[in-house]
């Protein structure tokens, strides 16, 4: 049966330290759902609750309706990955993943058939009779996913299982994983601080930050309407500026602190005039002309990246802007210590309380 994992007001200590505080959340059955966040926010410390190897300190943790808090580890039917291969030096491809079989009371030919399978399926056949140490890394860490995944578990559990790889195969087991999952349709919880890896791999993404969660959602949304400022710099670049919202005629305006203003349609019904934000617009989200409005600023650096040019940009007060400019769509390009008007995608842009805490664009909230 599919499985779902609910935290219901967990808590988490070490010793006298709170690391975890009543965090609630819900991962649905079947999805790849990737714990994102700095290192040292918690993310291990969630994944080795859901294992069983840390205790639950408050609150459940449960598998459906079923509540797992002391439930041992061996009777949690879930299957773990970890940075370090952890498969034995000196068996077989096949011993290996048949290692974990040999544990179930499961008929000889059903064994040889899921090992079939299994190998198959994280296409490492051919190497079935080598020892490890004659697999390139990528190939260790499949035979490490191959034997996780071949007790059919429950639940799927990886943390940062890509970090020891170099960046070229990081790319080619993030397709390989992904595709796994999606085969085999097991709730899957991935572990990972690379924001970009989250991105392209999970259903849904937990922001965290200091044990506690920021926002959960697609990819799509967490980068295009990320929760408080925090979510915006952490995935992705966002430059931040501060500014005011005025109202007129019953429109939202926003004065930056250079002066340069302009309407706003995206903002919550709420706003206040007065009220002072932080505004952030990501390096693509900007259009860029000589003449016409915007905020003024001068070229600094310039880099051709074949499909985008990547410029830094001086403003006036001494701050620096990163911005990008599609290739194919732009009729000219600038050059180094030119004076440019940067304008701003309104409807992309987001905006925050000047705090950093809130979104105030209309319908995005932080994780309750
Ligand atoms: N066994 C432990 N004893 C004491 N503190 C720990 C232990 N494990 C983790 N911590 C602390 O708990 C916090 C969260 O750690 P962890 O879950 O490993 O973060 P992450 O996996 O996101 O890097 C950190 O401050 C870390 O120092
Ligand atoms: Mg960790």
């Amino acid at each position: 049966m599919p499985t779902q994992i609910k935290f219901n007001d967990v808590t988490k200590k070490y010793g006298d330290t709170t690391v975890i505080d009543q965090l609630s959340l819900h991962i649905e059955e079947g999805e790849l759902f990737t714990l994102l966040g700095p290192s040292g926010c918690g993310k291990t410390t969630l994944l080795r609750m859901i294992a069983g190897f840390h205790s639950v300190d408050g609150g459940t943790i449960s598998f459906n309706e079923q509540v797992i808090n002391d439930i041992p580890v061996n009777k949690r039917d879930i299957g773990m990955v970890f940075q370090s291969y952890a498969i034995f030096p000196h068996m077989t491809v096949k011993d290996n993943v048949k290692y974990g079989l040999n544990a179930r009371k499961l008929p000889k030919e059903e064994k040889e058939r899921r090992l079939e399978e299994i190998l198959e399926t994280v296409q490492i056949s051919q190497y079935r009779d080598r020892l490890p140490a004659r697999l390139s890394g990528g190939q260790q860490q499949r035979v490490a996913l191959a034997r996780a995944i071949v007790i059919h578990p429950k639940v799927l559990l990886m943390d940062e299982p890509l970090s020891n790889l170099d960046a070229k195969l990081r790319v080619d087991m993030r397709r390989a994983i992904n595709e796994i999952q999606k085969e085999i349709g097991i709730t899957t919880v991935y572990v990972t601080h690379d924001q970009e890896e989250a991105l392209a791999i999970s259903d849904r993404i937990a922001v965290m930050n200091k044990g506690e969660i920021q926002q959960v959602g697609s990819p799509t949304d967490i980068y295009l309407r990320p929760a408080n400022q925090f979510v915006a710099t952490f995935i992705g670049h966002s430059n931040l500026f501060s500014g005011k919202v005025s109202q007129k005629d019953g429109k939202n305006l926003i004065t930056l602190s250079d002066g340069y203003r302009f309407e706003i349609s995206t903002l919550q019904r709420d706003i206040v005039d007065g009220m002072d934000v932080t505004v952030a617009v990501r390096p693509e989200e900007f259009i860029i002309s000589e003449t016409d409005k915007g905020i003024e600023g001068v070229v600094l650096l310039r880099n051709f990246l074949g499909k985008y040019i990547h410029y830094e940009v001086q403003l006036p007060n001494g701050s620096k802007v990163e911005l990008s400019q599609d290739t194919n769509t732009s009729k000219h390009f600038f050059e180094v210590n030119q004076s440019i008007k940067l304008d701003v995608m309104v409807d992309k842009i987001n905006v925050f309380t000047s705090d950093g805490e809130q979104s105030l664009i209309e319908g995005v909230k932080r994780y309750e």
